[in-house]
């Protein structure tokens, strides 16, 4: 059986690797020029990764399931680099409907091992062994954090862009990102639109570029130092592009 939803279609990007397009968004769930695969790993897990290599257990916020790359790439990532760390994972995604219908997705051949995990989440939500857990909330995300307990050390901000989807990129959004996160957790996105910067440098986030080859800058915060980085000067930047704040509810 091929995906199909009603709201979806399938997209082939750069990298091989398959995402989706949106007609509610009107938005592709990943960069088509960078590729879905490319993205996930290069934007959100590998930095992550590589900020936490000294902790033995990690809990992952995961902004939104969608088609769970960021979930599956972690994963990946893992095996791949033996890493033997236990970690935890939470996404909400309000589309019931895509997560249902992920079984019929056509993921890269690299993912073919973890396709038991997204048959186990498509039906029931949540998948645990001995060392991994993964729970999806299917609803709201903002409702989501305003009655969430867990505190992350990886949240990967992956929604639709702020001009589609503000409400997951708003100053009052980020306040309750900054309430959950830990002192030296790690906020990956791919936004590098300034009024993000500037909503989460209001929260207390420090702002960096994640460059790299093979893909398109993104952009990685802290309310720690992150070293090996080049930090970005908010306040410098806000003072040139006075018209620019960030999103509000
Ligand atoms: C860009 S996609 C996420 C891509 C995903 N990280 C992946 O790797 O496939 C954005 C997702 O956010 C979901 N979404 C949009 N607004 C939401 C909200 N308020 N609460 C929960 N999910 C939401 C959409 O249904 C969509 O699946």
């Amino acid at each position: 059986m091929a995906f199909n939803t009603s709201k979806h279609t399938l997209v082939e990007s750069e990298d091989g690797s398959f995402t989706a397009f949106s007609s509610e968004f009107q938005e592709h769930y990943h960069s088509t020029r960078d590729g879905a695969l490319h993205e996930s790993l290069y934007k959100h897990v590998i930095p992550a990764f590589k900020h936490h290599q000294d902790k033995e257990e990690l809990h992952i916020l995961d902004i939104c399931f969608g088609l769970g790359f960021n979930t599956l790439a972690t994963l990946y990532y893992m095996r791949e680099n033996s890493i033997k760390k236990r970690v935890q994972i939470f996404s909400p995604e309000f589309d019931g409907e895509l997560i249902t219908s992920l079984r019929e997705f056509t993921y890269p051949e690299i993912f073919t091992d973890l396709l038991p995990v997204i048959e186990v989440l498509s039906r029931e939500h949540v998948y645990k062994d001995d060392t991994l857990y993964i729970e999806l909330y299917i609803g709201d995300a903002r409702e989501y954090l305003r009655t969430c307990s867990e505190r992350f050390d990886i949240v990967y901000q992956d929604a639709f862009s702020p001009s589609t989807n503000p409400l997951l990129w708003t100053k009052e959004y980020f306040n309750d990102i900054a309430r959950l996160i830990k002192d030296d957790g790690i906020l990956t996105t791919y936004s590098m639109a300034l009024k993000t910067r500037i909503a989460l440098y209001e929260n207390g986030f420090n702002l960096y570029i994640n460059s790299g080859k093979g893909h398109r800058d993104a952009t990685l915060a802290s309310k720690s130092d992150l070293s090996g980085y080049e930090e970005v000067d908010v306040e410098h930047k806000m003072k040139c592009n006075k018209g620019i704040h960030s999103l509000r509810d």
